[in-house]
């Protein structure tokens, strides 16, 4: 009898050591990972990226995860081919006349975690963030052949309806990716030929655009990569990929212009890049930028507040901007505006607003990991309010996490650990449910 307890003891240790599943919405698989890698009943272990997979609602043959695979094709250098652009970007706003196309992606996520809602007036309200336009992110390279299957759609949908379709997409694949955090760290790095295969990565974008011709593509280029180079050059990381990264643009920009892509240059937002110091700087890089592609027709602009929480025009200041004069993105793209203009770029702007909807949330305006209390924001539009200013958009699929706060993943980022950050989050990308509906319930103005 004495023995009994600590026979029930061993076998419960080695039930969950051995055979636990994980939850729905936990993680099943990824480097370093030692847990569970088989998914609880109704979930099935999907590769996300090398770091993660993840258990997401439905069923399969195979509960674990199997490897996505890329292949990089030996002839892309970015050296050989750069041919011109042939094409001249039509003028005015790119969004005028067209519908924007639903990303077939985010909307399947949406109706996957709506249907996981038991409330069923949260759960309605979850559902209809599926026909929200939001941006698609290439962030990898195994993701891109979706994008003509995306594009297929949208050009059997332009053609049945006798409406023009537009699809939006983000170009975020560097190597070296997202050198002064950690969260976001892409699958290329500089030391292992990313270059080229951020080449050949763009090349099979190019590949896929250029066959629906009929479709506008308007692209958000490579969140946070120049307006680390603006201010971060102190780290060794970004200090090291400055000359990869502005080769790597700029093939981005050249070739997705000859396939008449219209394209928006990621430049942080009014708490990093909206500091009077940092605009003349900032105004500096973009127009060399702009300058050394030739000054495409299809750099349209710049896209502010990607993936962060600034409103667009703030009642009062938050207490956090305290210092800046340009304490929301209308203030901040008024005043970059002109120190553009002097570096020879007539810049249009758009402004993410995805998850904007409420705001003094932040302890530090730095902080940008998965923050508490975000609500979904003002929906995307062209009535915009400033002459300057596009459209609204939302580039950021509201409920893909921004980072981990796994302490003992390789990309934890201490700010996803902060006290204002929401805690429990998986790896970057991947879908986080608690904090999708907290946007739900939160957005304003409301859903
Ligand atoms: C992640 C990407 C993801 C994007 C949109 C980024 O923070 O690193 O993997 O595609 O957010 O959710």
């Amino acid at each position: 009898m004495f023995r009994l307890p600590s026979f029930v003891a061993i076998v419960a240790f080695a039930s969950s050591t051995v055979f636990a599943q994980a939850p729905v919405y936990g993680q099943c698989g990824g480097q370093n990972w030692q847990g569970a890698t088989t998914c609880v009943a109704g979930s099935v272990c999907t590769y996300s990226n090398a770091y993660y997979s993840q258990c997401l609602p439905g069923t399969a043959s195979s509960s674990t995860a199997t490897t996505a695979s890329s292949t990089i094709s030996s002839s892309s250098s970015g050296t050989t081919s750069s041919p011109a652009s042939s094409q001249t970007a039509a003028a005015g706003n790119p969004y005028t006349g067209y519908s924007i196309f639903l990303s077939p992606f985010y909307a399947a996520e949406v109706a996957t975690a709506a249907a996981a809602i038991s409330d069923s007036t949260l759960a309605a309200k979850a559902a209809s963030v599926a026909k929200i336009p939001t941006f698609t992110w290439f962030d990898q390279v195994a993701k891109v052949p979706t994008l003509g299957t995306y594009l297929a759609n949208a050009s059997a949908l332009g053609k049945s309806t006798g409406t023009k379709q537009l699809v939006q997409i983000v170009v975020y694949d560097l190597p070296d990716r997202d050198c002064a955090a950690l969260a976001s760290n892409g699958e290329f790095t500089i030391a292992d030929g990313g270059e080229a295969k951020y080449y050949d990565y763009i090349d099979q974008l190019v590949t896929q655009i250029k066959a629906y011709p009929d479709v506008r593509v308007v692209a958000v280029i490579e969140p946070d990569s120049l307006a680390n180079l603006v201010t971060n050059l102190n780290v060794t990381k970004c200090a090291n990929a400055q000359t990869t990264y502005l080769a790597c643009v700029n093939y981005a920009i050249e070739q997705l212009s000859t396939v008449g892509v219209y394209q928006y240059l990621d430049a942080g937002h009014a708490g990093w890049l909206g500091w009077s110091a940092n605009l003349g700087p900032a105004a500096q890089l973009f127009g060399q930028v702009y300058k050394n592609a030739g000054s495409s027709s299809f750099v349209r602009g710049l896209a502010t507040n990607v993936a962060n929480y600034n409103a667009l025009v703030a009642s009062s200041p938050d207490p956090i901007t305290s210092g800046d004069s340009n304490y929301d993105e209308q203030l901040y793209i008024t005043n970059l505006s002109p120190q553009l203009i002097s570096q020879g770029f007539n810049a249009q702007f758009i402004v993410d607003q995805g998850r904007s909807g409420v705001q003094n949330i932040r302890n530090a305006w730095g902080d940008w990991c998965n923050v508490k209390g975000a609500g979904f924001g003002t929906r995307p539009t062209l009535t915009t309010g400033s002459s300057l200013i596009d459209a609204i958009v939302w580039v950021k699929p509201g409920g893909e996490c921004d980072g981990t706060s796994n302490t003992s993943s390789p990309r934890y980022d201490s700010h996803c650990g902060l006290s204002d950050a929401t805690p429990n989050a998986p790896e970057a990308g991947t879908w986080f449910q608690a904090y999708f509906e907290t946007l739900v319930s939160a957005a304003n103005p409301s859903l």
